[in-house]
C-alpha cells in the first residue's frame, strides 16, 4: 500500500537498497517482489507534504520518460509510458497545491509508469540519482527531477521522433509542424517548467561536492540501469553530466 505516489513499487520487479559504508545504492531485480494484491489509495498520500510531494512525483514521471526512451522500449511499454507522462503532467502541480484531483491523478499516474518501465528498464538518470541519494542522501525524486532535463538533452540525437510525444503528451501544442530539434528542445523545456513550478531546485550546486565527481561518475556508470540508457556513454561523458549542473 503506497503512501508516496513516485515509485510504483507495488507493481515493479525492483527494489533498491543502499549500502551506507559503501556510499552505493543496488537496484535489485526479483519478479517475486511484484506483491500479489496492492491497494493504492490517494487518500494514503494525502498527508504528504508538499515536497514529497513534488519530488516523489518528478520520480514518477522520470520512470515515464525514463521507460519510453530506453533501448528496450517497444509498443506495449509505450503505450503505458505516454499515457503515465499525460497524467503525472495534467495532475502534479494540482498535487503540490494539495486537489484531490491532482492526488488522484498522481496514484494512478505513478502505477502506469511502473506498468511500463518494470519490463523494460531505466536509463541513466536514475544511474546518476542512484548515486547523489548513496554519497549525499539526496531525496530519489529531487535528484532526478534535476538531472532529467540535462539528461533528456544529452540523449536527444538517438531518440528518433520520441520528444515530439514526450511534448506533446506534456501539453506543448503545435509539435506536428515542428522540426527535430524543436520538439526536442520543446519536450525538454516542459520538463522543466513542470520542475520549477514544483520548486525542485534548478541546479545540483548545493548538493555534490566537485571533489566527489570521478567517485560520483564511476558509481553511476556501474548502475544497473545505466545499460537501459538510449545513448552509450563513458565514466568520462557522465562527469561532464554533473558538471553541467553545478
Ligand atoms: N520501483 C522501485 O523499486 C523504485 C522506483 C523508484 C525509486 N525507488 C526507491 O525508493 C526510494 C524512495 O521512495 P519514496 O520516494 O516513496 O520515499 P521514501 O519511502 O524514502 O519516503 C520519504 C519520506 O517520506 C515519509 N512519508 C512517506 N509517506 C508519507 C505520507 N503519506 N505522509 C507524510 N510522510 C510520508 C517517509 O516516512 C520518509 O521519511 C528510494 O530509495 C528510491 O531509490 C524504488
Ligand atoms: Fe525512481
Amino acid at each position: 500500500m503506497p503512501t508516496t505516489a513516485g515509485t510504483a513499487a507495488e507493481v515493479t520487479i525492483n527494489y533498491v537498497i543502499t549500502d551506507v559504508e559503501r556510499k552505493r545504492k543496488f537496484v535489485c531485480v526479483d519478479v517475486h517482489d511484484i506483491p500479489e494484491v496492492a491497494v493504492i489509495d490517494p487518500d494514503m498520500m494525502a498527508t504528504m507534504p508538499k515536497g514529497l510531494t513534488a519530488a516523489t512525483g518528478m520520480d514518477a514521471l522520470t520512470h515515464a520518460i525514463e521507460g519510453f526512451t530506453t533501448k528496450a522500449a517497444w509498443e506495449m511499454t509505450d503505450m503505458f509510458h505516454l499515457k503515465a507522462i499525460e497524467i503525472i503532467a495534467k495532475s502534479l502541480r494540482g498535487a503540490v497545491a494539495g486537489t484531490d484531483a491532482g492526488r488522484d491523478g498522481m496514484a494512478l499516474g505513478q502505477h502506469v509508469a511502473g506498468m511500463g518501465f518494470s519490463n523494460v528498464g531505466l536509463g541513466i538518470v536514475h544511474s546518476m540519482a542512484h548515486c547523489l541519494g548513496a554519497v549525499y542522501d539526496t531525496p530519489h525524486g529531487v535528484a532526478n527531477a534535476i538531472l532529467l532535463p540535462t539528461v533528456m538533452a544529452y540523449n536527444a540525437p538517438v531518440t528518433g521522433d520520441k520528444y515530439k510525444y514526450i511534448a506533446a503528451a506534456m501539453g506543448v501544442e503545435g509539435t506536428e509542424a515542428m522540426t527535430p530539434d524543436e520538439y526536442r528542445k520543446a519536450a525538454c523545456d516542459a520538463v522543466k517548467r513542470l520542475s520549477q513550478d514544483v520548486g525542485i531546485p534548478a541546479d545540483l550546486k548545493a548538493i555534490v561536492d566537485p571533489a566527489d565527481l570521478d567517485f560520483l561518475a564511476e558509481s553511476a556508470y556501474a548502475d544497473a540501469c545505466r545499460p537501459g540508457n538510449p545513448r552509450d556513454t563513458s565514466v568520462a561523458e557522465i562527469k561532464e553530466l554533473y558538471q553541467k549542473l553545478l
